[in-house]
């Protein structure tokens, strides 16, 4: 019989991109209560989370993922303790407008962060897992991946390509003990939506069974679950977080 373990990330080395705020410093923060060593890359760092990362030893890194050379800096300096076990790919961007409007920089600019620059972190981190036969990969997608949205077809292409992206990543590297999955959160109270107003917000509500945003930790521990030794035996799959809004 298999013993499932428990969820300890005690020794565990973590890299969370865009952890400066919302979901990933919520992720980054649980992590490391976990017991992992956490390396949060942003192209920000914001002042107000220095006292929170230093209690938790958190280190900020300074980290555009869309400049291929600051992303191989931040991965070194992670894999200097010796190995990287997670990555959570949070860092995501939306640059809204409908079809007929959208120009090619803001299809370009959302492609480019959300999922080309996904591509190239996971290449540069799974050799080191695969030669030590252990991972987990967990990539931030969105409820909007799975059923649409108008004015955000960069948005929703980028998403819905995470998915696909993570389920050939898990079937290639399954057999070396490293998981790749998806974590599709619904409207989550972050920097993200705050540029909602109450009209909006109403309207969103009224599709959410749970009649509330969801909060930026909600998404993280289902991250969490994802990294710990007990989802071992889960890859390709994504974990819808949405309170009920979309029941896939
Ligand atoms: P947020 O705007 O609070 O955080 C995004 C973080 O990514 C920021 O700290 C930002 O500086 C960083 N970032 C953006 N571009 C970057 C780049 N080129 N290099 C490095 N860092 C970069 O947003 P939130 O809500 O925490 O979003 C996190 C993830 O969750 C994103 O991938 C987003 O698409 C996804 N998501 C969010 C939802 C929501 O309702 N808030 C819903 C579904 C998905």
């Amino acid at each position: 019989m298999v013993k499932v373990q428990g969820s300890s990330l005690q020794g565990r080395v973590a890299l969370v991109t865009g952890g400066s705020s919302g979901i990933g410093r919520a992720t980054a923060l649980l992590l490391a209560q976990q017991g992992a060593q956490v390396f949060v890359g942003d192209r920000e760092s914001l002042p107000e989370n220095e006292a929170l990362y230093a209690e938790w030893n958190i280190q900020q890194l300074a980290c555009d993922i869309r400049v291929e050379q600051q992303v191989e800096e931040f991965v070194q300096q992670a894999a200097q303790q010796g190995r990287i076990d997670i990555l959570v790919n949070n860092a995501g961007i939306t640059r809204d407008n409908l079809m007929m409007r959208m120009k090619e920089d803001e299809w370009n600019a959302v492609l480019d962060t959300n999922l080309t620059a996904v591509f190239r972190i996971c290449k540069l981190v799974i050799r080191g897992m695969m030669k030590r036969r252990h991972g987990r990969i967990i990539n931030i997608s969105s409820v909007v991946g799975t059923t649409g949205n108008p004015g955000q077809v960069n948005y929703c292409a980028a998403k819905a390509g995470l998915v696909g992206f993570s389920k050939s990543l898990a079937k290639e590297v399954a057999a070396r003990g490293i998981t790749v999955n998806c974590v599709a959160p619904g409207f989550i109270d972050t920097d993200m939506t705050k540029s909602l107003t109450d009209d909006q917000k109403q309207a969103i509500y009224a599709n959410i069974p749970a009649e509330r945003l969801g909060q930026p930790e909600e998404v993280a521990s289902a991250v969490v679950f994802l990294a710990s030794k007990g989802a071992a035996y889960i890859t390709g799959e994504t974990i819808h977080v949405n309170g009920g809004m979309a029941m896939v």
